[in-house]
């Protein structure tokens, strides 16, 4: 076993040291309110949000005597982004006190919503994220972005506001749908052509929860993240990086709601393109996209485009992206043999092309 395996907790807060105190141990939720105690000796009452699902099938022990638990169920995953859901949050949870923390327990839409509570109760409480999912452990409960969505786009309504803490959970990936965990993968893979070629290779064959191997690597993805939110929290420069295989992944999700096509699985897509979109400006290999596809496909993960989704209509839903300045081209982030490059100006007609393949 690898040293990062046999003491997950020590590595993260080593490597991640700038961030909120990150920690991967399993059984972390039984020693839950130990924990919360020492970090908010003077909390009377905590918040809790939590994606009822997840709370259903690990609910968090008994509080100890003299700390009050208000809980506000979500409805599970994507339903809970919405603003009469954040609604609901503020209203049960607006006489916390500035010294007693939101925790918020499930996938990266719970954080998304619990997190953007948590940033408009009393101009920002600080709030704990307890991620349940891949994608949550790898990258939602990281960074600060918390949001809800908006008829007109995906995230519309958010801020900043990074979690205090990140405690993580592996075991809780045991109960996590399959097509979950490979959509989580999806963002592994991601951070891995961002910044950890060496991690590519250790998601062969996929690992399944319960494998130190998943902790492992989402514990490398985080660290790419980590680096580069650190250099860039605004998310204007560098961390842009991140948003590889988003631009079509964002519309896509937009096309065909979480149901039909989860956050991963369209990322996966987007990844595609992207690369495509780096064949045409020669900055990759056509023999290397072919690779970042097939990389894909053995994790599981779709690379074509849905039926329902045709070029046409990406294109359209593209057109409507809150970050694309009028007049200007598409920014997409390419992937290049090692890393990634961003390019801000692909116009459609090459977008056209690379959605047809
Ligand atoms: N803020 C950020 O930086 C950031 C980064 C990445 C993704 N996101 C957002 O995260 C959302 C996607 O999050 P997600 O992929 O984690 O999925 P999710 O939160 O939508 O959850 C997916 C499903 O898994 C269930 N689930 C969650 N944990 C479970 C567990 N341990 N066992 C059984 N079922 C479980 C949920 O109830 C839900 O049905 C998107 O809205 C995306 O925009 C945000």
């Amino acid at each position: 076993m690898s040293r990062a395996a046999r003491a997950p907790h020590a590595w993260c807060r080593r490597r991640l040291a700038g961030h909120a105190e990150v920690r991967f141990e399993p059984g972390l939720l039984a020693r839950l309110w130990r924990r919360v105690r020492e970090a908010w000796p003077a909390a009377e009452r905590v918040g809790l949000v939590a994606d009822a699902r997840v709370h259903a099938l690990w609910p968090l022990p008994a509080p100890p005597r003299g700390l009050a638990v208000l809980r506000v169920d979500l409805p599970p995953g994507e339903a809970a982004k919405r603003r009469a859901v954040l609604a609901r949050v503020t209203d049960a949870l607006v006489d916390l006190r500035r010294d007693e923390p939101v925790l918020v327990l499930g996938g990266g839409a719970a954080l998304d919503v619990g997190g953007l509570a948590a940033a408009l109760l009393r101009r920002g409480l600080p709030w704990v994220a307890l991620p349940s999912t891949v994608v949550a452990m790898a990258d939602a409960a990281l960074g600060g972005k918390v949001a809800v969505n908006h008829p007109r786009g995906k995230n519309l309504l958010g801020t900043f506001h990074p979690a205090a803490r990140i405690w993580a959970d592996p075991r809780l990936l045991e109960t996590l749908p399959p097509r979950e965990v490979r959509a989580g993968l999806a963002e592994v893979y991601k951070c891995a052509r961002v910044g950890d070629p060496g991690l590519g290779a250790r998601l062969v064959p996929p690992p399944e929860p319960g494998e130190p191997r998943l902790a492992e690597a989402i514990r490398r993805a985080l660290l790419v993240k980590a680096r580069l939110v650190a250099r860039d929290p605004r998310d204007h420069g560098p961390r842009r990086a991140l948003n590889l295989g988003h631009t079509v992944g964002h519309a896509l999700e937009g096309l065909l709601g979480p149901r039909r096509l989860r956050h991963g699985e369209a990322v996966a897509i987007g990844m595609v393109v992207a690369a495509r979109l780096a064949v045409r400006r020669g900055r990759l290999a056509a023999a290397e996209a072919r690779r970042l596809a097939a990389d894909l496909e053995a994790l599981g993960l779709p690379v074509d485009l849905p039926a329902a989704a045709t070029p046409e209509a990406v294109l359209e839903r593209l057109a409507a992206d809150k970050k694309r300045r009028p007049g200007r081209g598409h920014t997409f982030v390419l992937p290049l043999a090692r890393g990634v490059e961003i390019h801000a100006d692909v116009r459609g007609a090459e977008i056209r092309a690379a959605l047809k393949g």
